[in-house]
């Protein structure tokens, strides 16, 4: 295991959209290693594997003690809102309200390849989104109801 370094906000690779994994493989287990041992030495609840400029549709995520592998996630379904502050560790010390889906349902495979479907409430349910949205390039910033005091402290998006 590895840690890999995280890009950060004006890196490009975080704004394209990630592709499809196809291969369950070793590769794939090593980029999931590496990427929850990053995750852990920067306190993050959740990394996409586009933060390590890997454009393929993988999270980790941690929240409540749970620690989850997403491979090419997709949410089902979205129940409620929710507002809460989120960071991110491709976006340094702002933190922003951002209003998501208070329950949400995804399909997604685990590591070899089988399919699971998962609920997720508050916490779990919005560091999802926060992930599958890294993983179609769009990052918090852009939909945080603080955006503009994003905007007036760093200049542009
Ligand atoms: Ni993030």
């Amino acid at each position: 295991m590895a840690i890999r370094n995280v890009l950060k906000v004006g890196d490009s690779s975080l704004r394209k959209k990630s592709k499809p994994v196809k291969e369950f493989d070793e590769s794939l287990w090593e980029l999931l290693d590496d990427m929850k041992q990053t995750m852990y030495e920067n306190n993050g609840m959740g990394l996409a594997a586009p933060q390590v400029g890997v454009l393929r549709r993988a999270v980790v995520v941690e929240v409540n003690n749970a620690f989850l592998e997403l491979i090419n996630p997709e949410i089902i379904s979205k129940k409620g809102e929710d507002i809460e502050e989120e960071g991110c560790l491709s976006v340094g010390n702002f933190r922003g309200r951002v209003k998501r889906p208070y329950e949400i349902t995804i399909k997604a495979f685990d590591r070899y390849g089988y399919p699971f479907t998962l609920k997720g409430e508050k916490w779990l349910a919005r560091c999802i989104c926060h992930e599958v949205d890294h993983l179609d390039g769009v990052l918090f910033i852009d939909k945080s109801l603080d955006k503009d005091l994003y905007i007036k402290k760093n200049g542009q998006l």
